[in-house]
């Protein structure tokens, strides 16, 4: 009890147990001392998002840096040898972009991918206060005491509110002080599951070509593209439909209907129209943005992840950069935590200043993220004729080089890619909180 109150250490509210409110809390937990943390999850049990998703080297570095990397690929995640970008009609192949071993090599981590990600588990074990079935329906914004009110009507205060609640998120509004509904970015995407037998009885020598391969293989059509993955140990694969967006206005999500896809999909590759004929099911999900905002933070609360940069999933970095977002943010409240034990200083005003120190570690590298799954939308999408033509012929020459070229698409921009999945996010915050405590950091 002593020494909690000679240094008054943070309390830490999270809402949304997302990929980047668990990498938060787990950051928080991880850091000597660990700092108290409130997770609340609105959900009663939390379920994996579809079978999976790809986690890139910078997202896989931050899951290594919480020393996971290896139950990762105990629990099922598979490490990715390849990127294939194939010609929607026939399937032929344009440009293999080999993954290994230039990922680790290069950027210091494999792109693996996996069926849900293990920072439930690790959370739970490392002593965060976590909540199920607890929504939250209003956020104090106040700068010296903010605090959640849940559905329940109980309120809970902390020193610092973090909005992870995602696309949907209800923080936001607070934060924002006006309500900021997603907009519609005119595509949608079906995602569906196939178990290794069900591919297996589709009897395709194609498709049992792609069920022992480790790739990411996509195709790549006029206003449509499709990418499928092994996940989970090669047990389960994940199948993506990207299509104009046909769900009514207002409305989330649908039952995907299996004949309607087929049909989406003729005069492609003849194994699409295959596996689609194999699915049981399929979601519809419609792909939503929000505009870009000027701040994510006020006083003590912020934003991270969907909550305050979502993007179409062109990258496969929405997840990647939440996790970022989440350690970034864990990092810098966590030296905070550790700094005000020797000096103590106004903490109201500490905490808002470290606030906003993450957003300005945050804000453009996510923003250019943003901008690269819009301009990645184009880049897949293109109809047939010369800019198609001129975008395969590029491809198969920087395949030649190496991807050691520069590209006038960033799929294939060797700077590009050094920077979204080489850049090192806790490095460069560890500089900024040296900086900030040198020159920032709000004493008395
Ligand atoms: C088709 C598709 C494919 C994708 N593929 C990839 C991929 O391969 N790689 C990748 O990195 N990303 C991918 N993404 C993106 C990724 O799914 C999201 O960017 C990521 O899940 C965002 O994480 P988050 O923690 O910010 O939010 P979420 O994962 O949305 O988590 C928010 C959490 O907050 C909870 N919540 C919401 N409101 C409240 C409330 N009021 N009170 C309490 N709790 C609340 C929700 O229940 C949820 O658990 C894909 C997305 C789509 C649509
Ligand atoms: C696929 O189509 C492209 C463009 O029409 C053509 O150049 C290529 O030879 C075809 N490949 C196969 C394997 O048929």
């Amino acid at each position: 009890m002593a020494t909690a109150c000679l240094f008054d250490p943070l309390h830490i509210l999270i809402v949304g147990a997302g990929t980047g409110g668990l990498a938060c809390a787990l950051a928080c937990r991880q850091a000597k001392p660990p700092i108290r943390v409130t997770l609340l999850e609105r959900a009663s049990e939390l379920l994996p998002i579809g079978a999976g998703i790809q986690i890139p080297p910078n997202a896989a570095r931050i899951m290594d840096s919480f020393g996971l990397s290896e139950k990762l690929v105990q629990a099922g995640g598979i490490i990715m040898d390849a990127h294939v970008l194939r010609r929607y009609a026939n399937g032929s192949v344009l440009v293999d972009k080999s993954w290994v071993p230039q990922m680790r090599d290069q950027y210091g981590a494999d792109w693996l991918a996996e069926y849900q990600l293990m920072l439930v588990d690790e959370v739970k074990r490392a002593g965060v206060d976590m909540r199920m079935g607890a929504e939250v329906i209003k956020v104090n914004i106040d700068s010296n005491e903010p605090s959640v009110v849940l559905k329940d009507g109980s309120i809970l205060f902390a020193d610092v509110v973090v909005g992870a609640d995602g696309l949907w998120s209800t923080t936001r509004n607070y934060v924002l002080e006006l309500p900021v509904t997603p907009r519609e970015t005119g595509d949608l995407a079906y995602r569906g599951t196939f178990s290794a037998q069900q591919l297996a009885s589709l009897k395709d020598e194609r498709i049992s070509e792609l069920l022992s391969s480790s790739s990411v293989q996509v195709w790549m059509g006029p206003q449509k593209h499709v990418v499928f993955y092994p996940v989970r140990s090669h047990t389960e694969f994940n199948l993506v439909l990207l299509c104009p967006d046909t769900v009514p206005k207002g409305k989330r999500t649908a039952e995907g209907n299996l004949k309607e896809m087929e049909e989406l999909f003729e005069g492609w590759d003849p194994i699409l129209r295959k596996l689609i004929s194999g699915l049981k099911t399929a979601l519809k999900w419609k792909l939503h943005h929000v505009p870009r905002q000027e701040t994510w933070t006020k006083g003590a609360s912020v934003l991270i992840g969907d909550a305050s940069h979502p993007t179409l999933p062109y990258q496969a970095q929405g997840a990647a950069m939440a996790i970022e977002d989440g350690a970034v943010l864990g990092l810098l409240l966590s030296h905070l935590d550790a700094h005000r034990q020797a000096n103590r200083g106004d903490k109201h005003a500490q905490v808002a200043s470290i606030l906003r120190l993450f957003e300005r570690l945050r804000k453009q590298r996510t923003e250019i993220n943003v901008a690269g799954a819009v301009e990645k939308q184009d880049f897949y999408h293109l109809p047939d004729g010369d800019l198609q033509v001129e975008r395969d012929q590029v491809l198969s020459d920087i395949a030649q080089t190496d991807f050691k070229a520069q590209c006038k698409w960033s799929w294939g921009d060797k700077s590009y890619n050094d920077e979204l999945l080489g850049f090192d996010v806790l490095h460069d915050a560890e500089e900024g909180f040296k900086a900030w405590i040198e020159h920032e950091c709000p004493m008395a």
